[in-house]
């Protein structure tokens, strides 16, 4: 759709960049009518742009490393599963064989993996019968919104956000049907509402977050914007200074705030188009009133403190609810990896033992809730928690990774292996009294979050004994939860061969890790983690 970009934005519109001219030509939701005629057709007889790019609108991604095997980005507002979908989502990937695969990601989302074309239009029918979407997942769109993991089971909670989630979601999509008015942003956009006390959703690395804080006794919401990360520019959200009850007022500063972006936000330099540009052009005064006028009505001054005044919490392990009598369990899913197989077993766990439902963790994990004390004793026993760990070892328990270049073209560098094998075997010389998250990112354009980490590893090539090899850059600093900060690039161009002792080394002098044969005791170590409830 056209919209009524401002006036630096028109003059620009002589030069339009190749982005801002295909979403001009033909929007990328239109797409969704031409399914049918694509899968017949094939993929390689589809339009260039539209194979590549327009597709995404719907959440279809053209992979240049495996063509013809397509990546399908869903939509799990809040990161809420069921044992239907789950089991839906095994359906559509079973038959892709080894090909078939499913990532949770740093959204609290799922990518399916080995996807064909011709079958979309019977995909996208199974979904929708299991209330399922892709709808708007991908390019210039907003992301699928996060929310606390654990919303609703948490008795430390302050705001149950499920809900509101959802309504944001589908006032973005028109319900799920694609929505034309929020389809041509200047850029990707990411949200975030979080209800609870430790940061669970990283709210500074969102372009709008939505953090609980009392203003005068009542409880609500803090606002804070700008949030992102790129190659060239890394900056953590700023307050909005705006306050807002936790009702359908969520629902309406989002869709101001992405008018306001929608009309008004850069469009001439995709390295300068996510929304703290805008901000950074107008200043936050400006910014803020254009906001309020788009709300209709004043906006409420934020609230002088939020109530993000907790660590972050992993969710692994088993805890008990606000429920009396029901537990969470949380298991650990490696660098967020899922077979078909997987995702039956996930169902049929969160069905027998708990109430049907799953969530999934921007620690790309997944959580059963709902299990009654009774039953937890059986599913801890279940062989599939051999596999998907309640208590992981330390260093493979907090690991976060990218799609890296088994999939990804951008990538500089594999990553879920390499991540996985370091961890594991650093996990078994070394001994750990805290958590050390560690985040994998196969390229800068950052999606694995290394700025977050307290070792963040960004792909990169370097040269070593005159040949290009796979490396990394070392970030160090980043701070989760209350008093959240991004952290920075420490050392640079590690060949990834020389990683495992360089590791090692930090995590020895930065992070009190001790070798095992020396250590003298595991009490206190971070292995276990796991609290159980049950007798
Ligand atoms: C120009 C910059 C970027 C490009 C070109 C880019 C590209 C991509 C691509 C191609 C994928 C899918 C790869 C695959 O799994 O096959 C992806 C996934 C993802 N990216 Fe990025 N990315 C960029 C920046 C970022 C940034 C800054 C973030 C946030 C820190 C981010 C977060 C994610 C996440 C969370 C996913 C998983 C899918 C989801 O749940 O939305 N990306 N990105
Ligand atoms: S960080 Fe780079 S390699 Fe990893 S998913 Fe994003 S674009 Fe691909």
């Amino acid at each position: 759709m056209t919209t009524s970009i401002d006036t630096a934005n028109t003059t620009a519109k002589a030069k339009l960049n190749k982005f801002e001219q295909f979403k001009a030509d033909k929007d990328g939701l239109l797409v969704k009518h031409e399914l049918e005629q694509f899968a017949q057709l094939g993929w390689e007889a589809v339009d260039d742009t539209d194979l590549t790019h327009r597709l995404k609108w719907l959440g279809i991604f053209f992979r240049p490393v495996t063509p013809g095997k397509f990546m399908l980005r869903l939509r799990l507002p809040n990161g809420l599963l069921s044992g239907y979908k789950a089991r839906t989502l095994a359906e559509i990937i079973q038959r892709y064989g080894e090909d078939g695969s499913a990532d949770i990601t740093t959204r609290q989302n799922l990518q399916l993996r080995g996807i064909l074309l011709e079958d979309i239009p019977d995909i996208f029918r199974r979904m929708e019968a299991a209330g399922l979407t892709s709808i708007q997942s991908g390019m210039d769109n907003v992301r699928n919104i996060t929310g606390s993991p654990v919303s609703g089971l948490d008795a430390d909670e302050l705001i149950d956000t499920q809900g509101l989630v959802m309504k944001v979601q589908d006032m973005i999509t028109a319900n799920g049907e694609g929505n034309p008015a929020f389809s041509n942003l200047p850029r990707k956009f990411n949200i975030a509402i979080e209800g609870g006390r430790d940061n669970s959703i990283h709210a500074e690395i969102n372009d709008i977050a939505f953090v609980p804080a009392y203003r005068e006794g009542a409880l609500g919401f803090n606002v804070v914007v700008g949030g992102f990360f790129s190659a060239r520019r890394c900056e953590a959200a700023i307050a909005l200074n705006a306050w807002v009850p936790p009702d359908d007022s969520v629902v309406e500063l989002c869709r101001a705030i992405l008018e306001v972006y929608r009309d008004h936000g850069p469009r001439v330099n995709r390295q300068k188009a996510r929304l703290m540009w805008l901000i950074d052009e107008w200043g936050m005064e400006r910014f803020r009133a254009a906001v309020e006028t788009a709300f209709g009505q004043p906006l409420p001054t934020a609230a002088p403190t939020d109530e993000m005044d907790w660590d972050k919490r992993d969710h692994i392990g088993v805890y008990p609810q606000k429920q009396v009598g029901l537990n969470y369990v949380g298991l650990h899913i490696p660098v967020g990896r899922l077979q078909a197989s997987d995702l039956f077993d996930l169902a049929r766990l969160a069905e027998v033992y708990g109430s049907g439902e799953l969530r999934l963790t921007v620690e790309q994990n997944v959580i059963i809730p709902n299990v009654p004390d009774s039953r937890l004793a059986v599913l801890l026993e279940e062989p599939l928690l051999e596999k998907f760990s309640i208590a992981p070892s330390a260093l493979t328990r907090s690991l976060i990774s990218c799609t890296g270049s088994q999939f990804c073209n951008f990538a500089l560098v594999e990553t879920k292996q390499r991540a996985l094998a370091l961890a594991l075997a650093l996990d078994a010389e070394l001994s750990l009294s805290q958590a050390v998250r560690i985040h994998w990112t196969g390229c800068p354009n950052s999606c694995g979050q290394p700025q977050v980490a307290d070792i963040g590893l960004m792909g990169t090539k370097v040269r070593k004994d005159g040949k290009t090899v796979e490396g990394v850059d070392i970030f160090m600093g980043g701070k989760v939860g209350k008093e959240a900060h991004l952290g920075e690039k420490v050392q640079q161009g590690i060949p990834c061969d020389e990683l495992h002792g360089v590791l090692r080394s930090l995590l020895i002098e930065n992070f009190g890790a001790q070798p095992k044969s020396t250590a003298e005791t595991h009490d206190g170590v971070v292995e276990t983690g796991v609290m159980v409830t049950a007798d």
